[in-house]
């Protein structure tokens, strides 16, 4: 094989994962005019914007490199993720330590990078941006709209990436009427119950084209093979360039051409942020079980919508 072939043919990757990337570049526009000078990563579930919690995510899985792609009016996550010496120095001066430790929190957490989408033209051309940061890494990219309770998933989908090589995705089964909301995947069983083979892969289905129930959620392990594919994807469902598709040819791919795509099975708590009804409930969930608010609101939500059946009934 000459020289040329060899730099252009997509490798797999057998290094470690060690780098997250976070795509926050969306307009937000779900929940104008909440986001017309606030990005939508940066609304709060209880006191703490979205973005943090998928980020203390990675860093739970031992991703300490973390790659932001954002894009106009996200400035303050990065204000967020670093220093705020006057406001601590306040803090400090009044002595309220304990706030004092909830405004370091976010700074200390992980080395955080930056690279901005420009044109907004899909979750893959969203990951294509991190290209140069990530070079000949497996990297795990995780979608801030989704909140997942632990980051046991994260970190089982890195041991599955390890052992198995190509990319990795998860999978949570869905209602039948719900499959067009997400990419759905077909697959195979392995010999670990909660790992599969994806066999194919398509963006937001209609119920009947779908090739199960079993839903993408926003995680992912990716080859970097995934650069050169997503380079080579067209524009797919929505106009935009999916990391669906990208991830669909290399499950057709052999393992020495950067394929395959396992499937690791997720049953756990998931929470929705990307509209306005999931975000709500997320809310109220977290607040329900935070131990300084639970004894307040638990009440007052049990008597709210009893009022409110009352009225209805
Ligand atoms: C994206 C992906 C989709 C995935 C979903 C998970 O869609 O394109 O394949 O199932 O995230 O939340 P979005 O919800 O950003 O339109």
């Amino acid at each position: 094989m000459s020289a040329d072939t060899e730099q252009t043919r997509p490798r797999s990757s057998s290094l470690p994962v060690t780098k997250a990337v976070v795509p926050a570049a969306g307009l937000g526009t779900r929940f104008l005019p909440a986001t017309k000078a606030t990005p939508k990563e940066m609304l709060p579930i209880v006191d703490k914007p979205a973005i943090q919690y998928v980020v203390e995510e990675a860093v739970a899985a031992t991703l300490r490199d973390v790659l932001m792609i954002t894009g106009r009016n996200k400035r303050s996550i990065e204000d967020h993720f670093d220093r705020a010496y006057e406001l601590e120095e306040a803090l400090a001066i009044k002595g309220d330590d304990e706030r004092l430790r909830s405004v370091r929190e976010s700074d200390g957490l992980a080395q955080m990078h930056y690279v901005r989408q420009g044109d907004p033209r899909g979750l893959g051309h969203a990951v294509l941006c991190a290209a140069a940061h990530v070079g000949d890494n497996p990297f795990a990219v995780l979608l801030g709209d989704d909140l997942i309770e632990s980051a046991d998933l994260l970190r089982r989908m890195i041991e599955v990436r390890e052992e198995y090589g190509g990319s990795v995705v998860a999978l949570m089964e869905v209602e039948p009427e719900q499959v067009s909301l997400y990419g759905c995947a077909g697959i195979e069983p392995t010999d670990e119950p909660d790992v599969v083979t994806v066999t194919d892969l398509v963006e937001k289905p209609a119920p009947e084209q779908a090739p199960s129930r079993w839903a993408i959620i926003g995680r992912y392990v990716c080859d970097p093979a995934v650069f050169p594919v997503l380079q080579e994807t067209p524009p797919g469902r929505g106009g935009e360039i999916q990391l669906t598709d990208a991830l669909r040819e290399l499950a057709r791919r052999k393992p020495e051409d950067g394929g395959t795509v396992r499937g690791v099975l997720f049953r756990g708590r998931r929470y929705d942020t990307g509209n306005k009804a999931d975000y709500i409930r997320t809310v109220v969930d977290f607040a329900c079980r935070r131990p300084d608010l639970a004894a307040e609101l638990l009440p007052w939500l049990r008597e709210f919508v009893d009022r409110q059946g009352a009225q209805q009934g």
